[in-house]
């Protein structure tokens, strides 16, 4: 059979049929948003929201999302500074760990699926070993509406917009100073609120579709399609491949749309809190945001 000819049909039934799975973009064509972790140490939720010890919770109550007070501190890769060398919140500082680090985040879509593209500079670790397995870990959360949370005067703030992925974060979660169950993971408090979770972790290099609901469970999405990583000379990239919908534990995406997101790394084989984290982001498709997946 003449081989050009098959490949000429084989195309034009795929576009009869009018489903052109574009696949992965071009990534060279596709803008960087360069995006910034920090080392959080132990702040969970009810730390932010304390006013005493937060004086960002004033803030938070009136709508000011993290961006507002620390954008420019994390850009600077200091804003983790206090908690990487145990001044404050972190009583069990790792040596040698990175106060923050920058990573180069690309998004494109082709219609029905989100790629989304992380990559950044290895940084120094030496740290225990927490997590033997793994080196490195990327999770990323989409947030529901109608998360909210408390100050310490029990008046409730909608975080929804405003505060990432701490509305998961408690200070009863496994590997927090003050848990008591080390099963205890991530939760949402609001009954019927998910999280959407991505993750993909390094050794198997292989991605999960979860959630984060009364606690966190890998799986129950349908949304992913892959998650895949290498390690190149010390540049790590991840890239996820996700379809706008999925089943009901999956949040919905689509062109216009722009959802509250956030994203984590745990680098050097840690694990729970000791990640490294961004502040509350935004991301689009076709919409502005701080990050917006444009169609490839
Ligand atoms: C209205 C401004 C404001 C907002 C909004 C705000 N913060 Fe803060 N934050 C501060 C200030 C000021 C400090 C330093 C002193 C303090 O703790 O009050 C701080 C301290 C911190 C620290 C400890 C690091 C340090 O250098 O002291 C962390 C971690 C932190 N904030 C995280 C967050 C997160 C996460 C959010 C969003 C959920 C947030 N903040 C929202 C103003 C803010």
């Amino acid at each position: 059979m003449n081989p050009l000819r098959t490949t000429v049909s084989v195309l034009t039934m795929v576009m009869a049929s009018g489903a052109v799975f574009a696949g992965p973009p071009d990534w060279s064509k596709v803008p960087v948003t360069k995006m910034y972790v920090f080392y959080p140490g132990a702040s969970p939720v009810e730390w932010i929201m304390n006013g005493v010890e937060h004086s960002g919770a004033k803030g938070l109550r009136k709508g000011e999302p993290c961006t507002a007070c620390h954008q420019e501190e994390a850009e600077k890769l200091v804003l983790g500074n206090k908690m990487v060398s145990g001044e404050k919140i972190e009583p069990k500082p790792i040596k040698g760990k990175a106060a923050g680090f920058p990573v180069n985040v690309q998004a494109a879509h082709d219609g029905s699926t989100l790629y989304l593209r992380f990559s950044w500079k290895q940084p120094p670790g030496g740290g225990p070993k927490m997590d033997a397995d793994n080196p490195v870990k990327l999770a990323l959360m989409f947030a529901p509406d109608g998360i909210t949370a408390k100050d310490e005067k029990g008046r409730e703030v909608d975080m929804s917009k405003l505060g990432g992925c701490w509305a998961t974060c408690h200070a009863d979660s496994r590997t927090m100073p003050e848990a008591k169950d080390d099963k205890k993971t991530k939760y949402v408090k609001d009954a019927g609120k998910f999280y959407d979770l991505l993750q993909w972790t390094s050794k198997a290099n292989k991605g999960f579709d979860g959630y984060v609901a009364d606690k966190r469970v890998m799986e129950g999405g349908t949304a992913l399609i892959e998650a895949k990583g290498e390690n190149k000379g010390g540049e790590w990239t991840v890239v996820f491949a996700r379809k706008f919908t999925g089943g009901d534990k999956d949040i919905a995406l689509a062109p216009g749309k722009v959802v509250n997101f956030g994203f984590a790394i745990h680098d050097d084989y840690t694990n729970g809190r000791f990640h490294h984290v961004t502040l509350g982001y935004t991301l689009g498709i076709d919409a502005k945001a701080d990050l917006t997946a444009v169609k490839q």
